[in-house]
């Protein structure tokens, strides 16, 4: 008996220790919605419960998922997009109504392990301009207010996404990281507020986009396992981008005071198309890197603990904005459908698999017909561009997986992507006659021709109910930091 009590002590010591640090380490994804054609949520849980995922993001509180999540052992951070900040800004009592409908009740009556609340995402983006700066503190103490009021305030904390762009270094060194001028005080007031109240702060960390927006930056550089290029700053040598840009933050948090408050990274991902970089191998080599630092417990240099890290992105979303760039569709380590992109390697030996029980439609697809007279090339472009403004071709891009098709190859792909996109319906492959369905799959690897899952829409109407909340431009980003380190460090 002695010895089990001993154990069952130790055992609560031990869980008492992961509970008062608060955040604690984990493999998280982010949960994006903005798909023509979202996998079931139930199917989504089981493939990240199957993929050793115990962390997930949300970018809005949709009900669906937030249901699905329950008891399924995962814990949730629900994020509240920009477009609410100044309601919830405006009045306490809206707060209290948004932690009641979307965090209580969940809990409650669905038992979902909801554990974060995101005020806003990326709020004060560059390129933003002002537009939340006044409304994200004041929601943040609403929604924090709310939650303790709801008896919430022990299990559920705040945190703020905050893009790269929040911080930057003059000496393009990671030691030299501060606030951006224009919201330095602000940053100072929502740390503390985060830091008195047991939150964290959450950084969005981007190498694949250091690299996209700058042509002179150092390839390697973005990789985990880089053997070039590295950093010197005093006694740390930095190898990688990610720990260079994690430890500016650090660095600006110490300048300030806030050397303690945990920081967790709430994206951080690399896309699989539409751009030189965006391909299986760097997202491969980038992701995996990533992966195995997360199962050794890896820190930064500045923060040898390890810290919570979501991937971005579980699925690809064929309906996000395209704004920052045709890339935006191709984050995720699988492919909308929950089929395997790319062989990974998820820890403890497991490799990646599928989602699970995905209903398709037909295996058919809407081509360029053989037979089409195409003598009026005008006809046929008019078609592809119309089918290009329903359905999502940003694959077949110059430089993308399916940039180099032949004009009638090329056609086809644009009228498939509307027809399945149109859940096969059947008007849905009638391009002024130039289209015929198929059941011989026009795939030739890498070029895919999409099938879509069966989302219960056949012959029903075409147009997509599904609202879709959230901010397209959330990964738009400048990368001051990276910038400085690129032009004022001498040292690449
Ligand atoms: C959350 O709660 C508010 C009530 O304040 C409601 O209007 C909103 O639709 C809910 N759902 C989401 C996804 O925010
Ligand atoms: C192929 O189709 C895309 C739209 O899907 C269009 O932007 C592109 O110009 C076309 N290319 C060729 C070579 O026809
Ligand atoms: C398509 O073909 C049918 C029969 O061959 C014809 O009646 C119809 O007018 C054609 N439609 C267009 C838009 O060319
Ligand atoms: C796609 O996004 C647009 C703009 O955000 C939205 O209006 C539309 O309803 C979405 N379509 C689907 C099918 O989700």
């Amino acid at each position: 008996m002695g010895g089990f009590s001993l154990f069952c002590f130790m055992f609560l010591l031990c869980l008492l220790g992961f509970e008062s640090r608060g955040v604690s380490a984990g493999l998280g994804c982010n949960w994006g919605l903005q798909s023509t054609h979202r996998l079931p949520p139930d199917i989504v849980v089981r493939l990240m419960k199957d993929n050793g995922f115990d962390k997930v993001k949300l970018f809005e509180a949709d009900p669906a998922a937030l249901k699905a999540l329950g008891k399924s052992g995962i814990e949730v951070m629900v994020g509240i997009p920009n477009d609410m900040l100044a309601s919830l800004a405006g009045s306490p009592g809206n707060a209290e109504a948004w932690v009641q409908q979307n965090v209580s009740t969940f809990i409650s009556k669905f038992g979902t392990d909801i554990r974060f609340v995101a005020i806003g995402n990326e709020p004060f983006l560059h390129s933003y301009k002002d537009m939340f700066i006044q409304t994200t503190f004041p929601a943040l103490q609403n929604i924090q207010a709310a939650l303790v009021k709801a008896g919430l305030g022990k299990n559920v904390k705040v945190t703020v996404p905050l893009n790269a762009d929040v911080y930057q270094t003059d000496s393009g060194l990671p030691s030299g990281g501060d606030f951006r001028p224009d919201i330095h005080d602000l940053m100072l007031k929502i740390t503390k507020f985060l830091q008195d109240n047991g939150g964290f702060l959450t950084v969005n960390i981007y190498p694949f986009l250091s690299l996209q927006a700058d042509p002179n930056f150092p390839k390697e550089f973005a990789f985990f396992n880089n053997v070039a290029n590295p950093v010197v700053d005093g006694p740390i040598t930095y190898t990688n981008v990610y720990d260079a840009n994690f430890d500016t933050l650090i660095s600006a948090l110490e300048k300030n005071g806030f050397g303690q408050i945990p920081v967790i990274v709430g994206e951080v991902g690399w896309p699989t198309d539409c751009d030189p970089n965006a391909n299986i191998d760097n997202a491969r080599r980038f992701n995996q890197g990533l992966l195995d630092r997360i199962t050794k417990g890896q820190g930064t240099p500045k923060r040898r603990t390890p810290t919570d890290i979501y991937l971005f992105s579980l699925l690809d979303e064929d309906n996000k904005s395209i704004e920052p760039g045709n890339f935006e569709r191709h984050w995720g380590i699988f492919n909308y459908d929950g089929s395997v992109k790319y062989q990974l390697n998820m820890g403890k030996g497991k490799s990646i698999v599928p989602a699970k029980g995905v209903k398709y439609l037909s295996r058919q697809w809407c081509v360029l017909s053989p037979s089409a007279g195409v003598s009026d090339p005008n006809v046929l472009s008019q078609s592809i561009s119309f089918a290009c403004q329903y359905a999502d071709c940003t694959s077949a891009s110059p430089g993308s997986s399916c940039g180099n098709l032949d004009p009638q190859r090329n056609a086809s792909y644009a009228f498939n992507m509307y027809y399945q996109t149109m859940d096969q319906r059947k008007d849905a492959c009638s391009f002024n006659n130039l289209s015929v369905v198929t059941t011989v799959d026009p795939s030739q690897p890498p070029c895919r021709y999409e099938i879509m899952i069966d989302i219960g829409k056949h012959e029903l109407s075409a147009s997509g109910s599904a609202k879709v909340a959230g901010t397209g431009s959330q990964l738009l980003i400048s990368l001051m930091m990276v910038l400085a380190l690129v032009t004022n460090g001498a040292r690449f």
